[in-house]
């Protein structure tokens, strides 16, 4: 099939890269010139394992390139929309700028029988109203909604398996004809055995920022237990795996720690209750604003620990901080709970020097004031303590004993639970973690 998707962020050109593996014609459509340059030239302009492959492969075929220039959509007959819904400046809403301008974009060169297919994450209510605009040029185009689940650093293994499928459609004839368009695209995962569920507008909607919620929800559960352990001297750890056995809640999204950031979850949340505020309906979400405080107080939580080891003040000392991206496997610093800590330690005082494997240029773009170094060696010489912040694998796998070696104190606050306590304890460190003893 011919496809044009608009937007080539996390999202996008993940999506468009994919959708040339499943065999399709791709054009992936953006308003950053830089960003349709890298992609045309095969380099992701971001960090997303797998990505660089998927591209190669895809611009070998002749099947895959990326423009400027909207008009080449109208050689498609199904248009993804894949662009950002970031939190506006200021509140909790999301800002729709850009979803609307995708649509502004690809109304022009729509045909009969042409599918609009939206993945952004949007306030409910908004594909209504971009369905609305669509049929007022088009009336024999039709828009479905379809949201994406996709993690950062799983992004291709999301895209290409994902778990379930869900379609957003309008109950008409029309619309199922377009469903049934998307069966096409979704062809090989479908006979794959994917599940997909057929719903309302509103609900597919819904489902992303409900998924997201409870994501939320789940990690800041177990970071008030942390907190709760913390005041008791009880385990977080031990805690969450017991919890965890129990099938009906589950081990995964238990890990205590510096708690959520990213793209995604927080302006999710946000966007969400701010939603239910304008449906009137804002108490039901009202509990989002508590997963919201504790999320944060994990970050206030961890500067404060560092004073504790640091002997009760951070001024003039030396902090080296391991990961600067919100999570491993991403060089995405977007509300990054590691940055966001390393910032507040300089801010009081510290002298913080980060290091990422993969995040270091995003990261000095967003925090100039903050040093930063390519190596866990440079970062952690003379440092008065250490804190891991983003559990990278190279971090996890740090021998107590060689960075002992280089830092002034061996003093380490593991941000992400991600350490044996026994073995750091056992090589000389002062070892310190959110909701363990
Ligand atoms: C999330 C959703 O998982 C995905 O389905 C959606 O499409 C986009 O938002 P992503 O932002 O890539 O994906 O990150 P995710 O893996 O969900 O992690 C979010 C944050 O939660 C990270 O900062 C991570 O460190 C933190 N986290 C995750 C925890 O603190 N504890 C956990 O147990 C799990």
């Amino acid at each position: 099939m011919k496809i044009s998707v608009f937007g080539c962020g996390y999202l996008g050109a993940v999506h468009a890269a994919s959708m040339v593996h499943l065999g399709h014609e791709v054009v992936g459509i953006d308003v950053v010139p830089e960003q349709v340059e890298s992609l045309s030239a095969g380099r992701s302009p971001f960090f997303e394992p797998g990505l660089d492959e998927l591209l190669a492969e895809g611009l070998a075929t002749g099947r895959l390139s990326f423009t400027t220039d909207a008009a080449v959509a109208a050689d498609a007959t199904v248009h993804f929309i894949c662009v950002g819904t970031p939190q506006r400046h200021g509140e909790f809403a999301a800002d729709l700028t850009y979803v609307r301008s995708a649509i502004d974009a690809v109304v022009p060169h729509l045909g009969p029988g042409d599918v609009v297919v939206g993945k952004s994450t949007v306030p409910v209510g908004t594909a209504e109203r971009l369905r609305e605009t669509v049929q007022e040029a088009v009336p024999e185009a039709e828009l479905l909604w379809n949201p994406e689940f996709l993690r950062e650093g799983f992004a291709v293994e999301d895209t290409l398996r994902p778990d379930r499928f869900v379609y957003g459609l309008a109950d008409t004839g029309q619309a199922h004809a377009a469903a049934a368009r998307l069966d096409e695209v979704y062809a090989a995962a479908l006979a794959g055995g994917t599940p997909k569920i057929e719903t309302d507008l509103a609900t597919a909607q819904l489902v992303k920022v409900a998924a997201n919620s409870f994501l939320a929800t789940k990690i800041s559960f177990i970071n008030a237990m942390a907190e709760l352990c913390e005041a008791t001297g009880a385990d977080v750890k031990g805690l969450a795996d017991a919890i965890g056995h129990d099938a009906r809640i589950g081990r995964r999204f238990l890990n205590a720690g510096l708690g959520f950031g990213g793209g995604c979850l927080p302006k999710d949340i946000r966007a969400f209750m701010a939603r239910a505020g304008e449906l009137g309906v804002d108490q039901a979400l009202t509990f989002l604003r508590e997963v919201d405080s504790i999320n944060m107080r994990r970050r206030v939580r961890v500067v404060d620990m560092a004073r504790e080891v640091c002997g009760g003040s951070i001024v003039g000392r030396r902090i080296a901080v391991l990961g600067a991206a919100f999570k491993p496997d991403s060089d995405d610093v977007r509300d990054s709970p590691a940055l966001s800590v390393a910032a507040q330690m300089q801010l009081q005082g510290a002298y913080v020097v980060v290091t990422d494997p993969k995040a270091i240029d995003n990261a000095a773009k967003k925090w100039p004031d903050l040093s930063f170094t390519d190596t866990v060696e440079d970062a952690v010489s003379g440092a008065e303590a250490v804190l891991l912040a983003t559990e990278w694998p190279e971090y996890v796998g740090i021998d107590p004993t060689w960075l002992k070696g280089r830092v002034r104190e061996a003093r380490i606050i593991d941000g992400r639970n991600c350490l044996d306590p026994a073995v750091w304890r056992a090589a000389g460190w002062t070892y310190r973690a959110l909701g363990r003893p």
